[in-house]
């Protein structure tokens, strides 16, 4: 399989943030709990500069829990603060606020040495597309009792979200792609769906998840479908099909019915909670 992303879309989207992230002090960036490595992108540290960095590890309920804590030490070595959320949960925000709160001690303090009172911290989210950017922000405005409106000359056609005195956050988020450094990176975003599956071939994509499960959950296979999954995984998707009954007419196995079938279980973890990749 080859995986490509579209580069006008990406030119656009790199020239937005430019300009927002002028206007910010710390930069939020999701990332998907699942595929921490794949679902952020590097160049982001480039544009970021020198703003306060704060990454949240979101869609932990679909997530390893195991595998958490190792990915929010690693990224807490590269010098971000982290945290693990359900961006569909209000009541996560309070600790979300706390970390940016942390995060911008250090500009509250520059600013008030300078004469600088009361100047709120903005912040910004950003992530590649369905790391649940805008769930996040529905969830922090919901629950934000106001929004600010456009502050005329300085922000044109801004929105900002108050979230207390101090912070405010740009209503819109900025949309980074994911980096295609190797052929691992789409693999895994296509196994979360983050890649339309026209795109792709479903079976051979679920070829490489059961591959994936075989050797990182053995037994949850097994387990789920009730089928013996110590054998290639063709096969497996076989027995999958027999199972669930994915037929064509006359009855032959439907494969890539069934191998849709795996995919969707997996994406919306009815499998249970898997993150795919391992910090180095
Ligand atoms: P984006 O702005 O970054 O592109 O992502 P968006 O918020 O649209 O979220 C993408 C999908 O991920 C949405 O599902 C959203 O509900 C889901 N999502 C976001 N955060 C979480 C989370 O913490 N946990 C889980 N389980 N899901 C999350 P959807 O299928 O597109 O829509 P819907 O099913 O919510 O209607």
């Amino acid at each position: 399989m080859h995986f490509q992303w579209y580069p006008g879309h990406m030119t656009k989207a790199k020239r937005s943030m430019q300009e927002d992230i002028k206007l910010i002090d710390l930069v939020i960036e999701l990332v998907d709990a699942r595929i921490p490595r794949s679902s952020k992108n590097p160049d982001i540290d480039q544009l970021a500069g020198n703003k306060s960095r704060i990454i949240l590890l979101n869609k932990v309920d679909m997530a390893d829990p195991a595998l958490l804590d190792s990915w929010m030490k690693y990224y807490e070595g590269k010098g971000y603060l982290t945290l693990a959320i359900n961006a569909k949960k209000k009541n996560e925000l309070k600790k979300v606020n706390q970390l940016i709160q942390k995060a911008c001690q250090e500009k509250i303090e520059r600013d008030r040495k300078r004469g600088i009172l009361n100047r709120p911290v903005r912040a910004m989210i950003v992530g590649i597309p369905n790391v649940g950017k805008s769930t996040f922000i529905n969830s922090f405005a919901g629950k934000a009792s106001a929004k600010t409106g456009n502050k005329p000359g300085v922000t044109k056609g801004k929105q900002w979200i108050r979230l207390n005195k101090q912070v405010e956050m740009l209503d819109t988020p900025g949309i980074l792609w994911p980096k295609f450094e190797d052929q691992t990176v789409g693999l895994h975003l296509a196994f979360i769906g983050s890649i339309k599956d026209e795109l792709i071939q479903s079976l051979d994509l679920a070829l490489d998840l059961v591959e994936f499960l075989q050797e990182s959950y053995p037994g949850l296979l097994s387990d789920h479908y009730g089928i013996d999954e110590k054998t290639e995984s063709l096969q497996v998707v076989s027995q999958i099909a027999t199972k669930r009954g994915c037929l064509k007419k006359g009855n032959e196995l439907d494969y890539d019915k069934a191998a849709f079938l795996l995919l969707d279980d997996f994406r919306n973890a009815r499998l249970g909670r898997i993150t795919i990749e391992r910090p180095e």
